[in-house]
């Protein structure tokens, strides 16, 4: 029987026996490098190692840009014969091309289903994590893995930079709906582009300093206050975070677009923009929606707006973009409009 057990302390001998198997090859899913694996013949480091992971896996100690993640030994009667990990959010990089799970066998227990068997199980993991859909990759000429991700319901969205993506959506999540990341990718429409905001940049705003391509007018207070939302609470600022708005003419950076945050639990996200004074009244957020509402739909979302009663620019764009006013305010009497994932009944 395949099980997944957290890493021991008490087996280094056998986890040193399986590393040795891979003579000095990348062991995906063991969470560490080669640089960290050549130090881990010694019982004090092994030791730290095996804490550190315990840590990563409850979100502490985190090393920068890293997520919290949970590592796993496969063992089959008994032997360690593989790794898997399970990162619970997706960076940047790992949205790109390093996805939620990665996994080894050792190569004397491979092709009897160890790996099929270690990804159904870390995929009722990730259920359990509310994580949904998940994504998976491989090297493209990885036909191994790519038939073991398929086995469990990867769906294969591209190949990216010689890397297959696939997304496996679980069927019975706490949430019960699947949600997709934003890709960070930036967006081009007629008029515009919508550029996702980098962390330097978002650093270089809070430092308050202004940027060479900016419109004269550019940044409003929304503006400055979306940009200051960036990675604030130590996640990496990706995906469902701020865009920029920059005129395609120009080149001029004219607005914001943006997200307030990750889907909620019925799989709604909010969006929310703004021009500076300058560049409206020329189609810029028609075209702006145009590219993001689609966007977001395309992941799974369900996509609401609040907008005031007398911002008849602001209503005309959402309609146009396939929004429709649900007749509900907010406190701040702010007419709220709405456009449903496909299928969907949030
Ligand atoms: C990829 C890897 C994890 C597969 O492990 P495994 O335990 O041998 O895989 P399984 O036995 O579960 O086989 C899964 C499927 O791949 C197929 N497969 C396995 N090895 C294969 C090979 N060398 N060529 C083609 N298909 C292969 C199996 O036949 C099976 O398909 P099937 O169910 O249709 O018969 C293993 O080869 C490995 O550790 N490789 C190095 C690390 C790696 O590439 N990790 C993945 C990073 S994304």
């Amino acid at each position: 029987m395949i099980v997944l057990r957290p890493p021991e302390v008490g087996q280094h001998r056998e986890w040193l026996d399986f590393v040795g198997e891979f003579a000095g090859a990348h062991i995906a899913g063991a969470s560490a490098d080669a640089m960290l694996l050549s130090t881990l013949g010694d019982p004090t480091a092994y030791q730290a190692w095996v804490a550190a992971m315990g840590a990563h896996e409850r979100g502490e100690d985190l090393p920068p840009g890293r997520v919290a993640c949970t590592t796993r030994w496969i063992e089959q009667d008994g032997e360690i014969v593989g790794s898997i990990n399970l990162r619970h959010e997706l960076t940047d990089y790992l949205l790109r091309e390093g996805g939620h799970i990665g996994y080894a066998v050792r190569p004397s227990a491979r092709r009897r289903g160890v790996a099929t068997a270690a990804l159904r199980l870390m995929l009722a993991q990730a259920s359990r994590l509310g994580i949904n859909p998940v994504l998976v990759t491989c090297d493209e000429d990885n036909l191994a893995s790519a038939r073991t991700i398929e086995r469990c319901g990867g769906v294969l969205e591209d190949v990216r930079e010689g890397h297959r993506r696939y997304w496996i959506t679980l069927p019975d999540t706490p949430q019960g709906y699947a949600v997709r990341p934003l890709d960070c990718q930036p967006l081009r429409g007629r008029l515009v582009e919508l550029r996702p905001v980098t962390e330097d940049l978002a650093a270089r705003v809070k430092a308050g300093e202004p940027q060479p391509d900016w419109a004269p007018d550019f940044p409003r207070e929304d503006d400055l206050v979306a940009l200051a939302m960036h990675g604030e609470d130590g996640t990496p600022a990706q995906t469902w975070g701020s865009r920029l708005i920059v005129r395609r003419r120009d080149g001029a950076v004219v607005g914001t677009l943006g997200f307030y945050g990750p889907p909620d639990e019925t799989g709604r996200v909010e969006i929310g923009y703004g021009l500076v004074p300058s560049a409206r009244g020329a189609g810029l957020i028609t075209d702006a929606l145009a590219l993001a509402v689609p966007a977001a739909l395309a992941a799974g979302a369900t996509v609401q707006a609040h907008t005031r009663a007398d911002n008849v620019a602001s209503q005309a764009a959402l309609v146009r973009a396939g929004l429709r006013a649900t007749g509900a305010r907010n406190a701040a009497e702010e007419w709220h409009y709405l456009i449903e994932r496909p299928g969907g009944t949030a």
